[in-house]
């Protein structure tokens, strides 16, 4: 069963499209199968992607009995890395989708769809409505994307308490995996002293500490519809996400160990 991963924000245009995409690239170039989801009816992934040169369909026909799953989940040239836009958009399918997740449908298709693949990472829409809580409600995972600006950071408390709600009431397999920084200046004298004084309300280990650059290139990126790791003026951008992807999966590992999954001494090493 593969472990679903939801990007979210309270704000739009911080970088979780961007996120949800390069990292789960990152993830599968560490060896994972990875399907990323457009679950925003304004459908940036599937811009960013370019997904419908496959299909015009994807996860609102899928909710709708209308297509399967082969024929909405495309494996990219990125071999480990699937991909499946978010569909046919109206003000119908819109509607249904909000009715999908407040019946649980949604969360049952993706309880689903996550048996063929080690993680299903889910790009999010902004906000804290019915999409973004039944998503939480289906995930094992939660990272927050935020740009390191006023506007941005303010809108976490709100979002972090959503997210206990959820664990309290719902999911309390509801991990919340931490926040990445996004469009990140280091020379910016104004970001730096606002992260620290924002961060200092917050858990220390609540940021990833590898943050993600600005870069001009993930422009390029988004009007070729790849991830910045395919790019070759993309190397250096793209190493970010790869040290956010490993510092991701190096926590998961340390989290594990901490609850004692991995504690299997009767039986042995054989
Ligand atoms: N690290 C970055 N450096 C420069 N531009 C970025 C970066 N991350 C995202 N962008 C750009 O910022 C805009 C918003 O990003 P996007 O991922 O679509 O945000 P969201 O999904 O939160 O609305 C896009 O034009 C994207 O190309
Ligand atoms: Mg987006």
């Amino acid at each position: 069963m593969g472990k679903i991963v939801t990007i979210a924000s309270q704000k739009g245009g911080v970088g979780k499209t961007t996120t949800a995409l390069n990292f789960s690239y990152s993830l599968s170039r560490l060896g994972e199968r990875v399907l990323l989801i457009d679950a925003d009816p304004q459908g940036g992934m599937s811009i960013a992607t370019n997904i419908r040169k496959k299909t015009g369909r994807g996860l609102i026909d899928y909710l709708a009995g209308k297509s399967q799953l082969k024929e909405v989940a495309f494996y990219t040239k990125e071999k480990k890395m699937a991909i499946m836009g978010i569909g046919t958009v109206d003000p119908d399918s819109i509607h249904q989708l909000e009715d999908w997740a407040r019946k649980g449908a949604l969360s049952r298709a993706l309880q689903h769809i996550a048996k063929h693949f080690d993680y299903i990472v889910i790009d999010a829409p902004a906000g804290l409505g019915s999409l973004t809580i039944a998503l939480l409600e289906a995930s094992q995972g939660v990272l927050l994307a935020s740009q390191c600006r006023a506007l941005s950071l303010k809108t976490l408390p709100k979002m972090l308490s959503l997210i206990t709600w959820v664990q309290e009431k719902t999911n309390p397999d509801l991990s919340l995996e931490g926040i990445v920084l996004t469009m990140r200046n280091r020379d910016n004298e104004t970001e730096n002293e606002m992260f620290k004084e924002i961060s200092t309300g917050f858990p220390a280990d609540l940021f990833f500490s590898n943050f993600i650059s600005y870069d001009p290139v993930y422009e390029l990126a988004s009007l070729r519809s790849i991830p910045v790791g395919m790019l070759k003026a993309g190397n250096f951008a793209a190493r970010n996400y790869f040290q956010l992807a490993i510092e991701y999966k190096e926590k998961e590992m340390l989290l594990a160990q901490s609850k004692g999954e991995e504690d299997d001494a009767g039986s042995g090493l054989f």
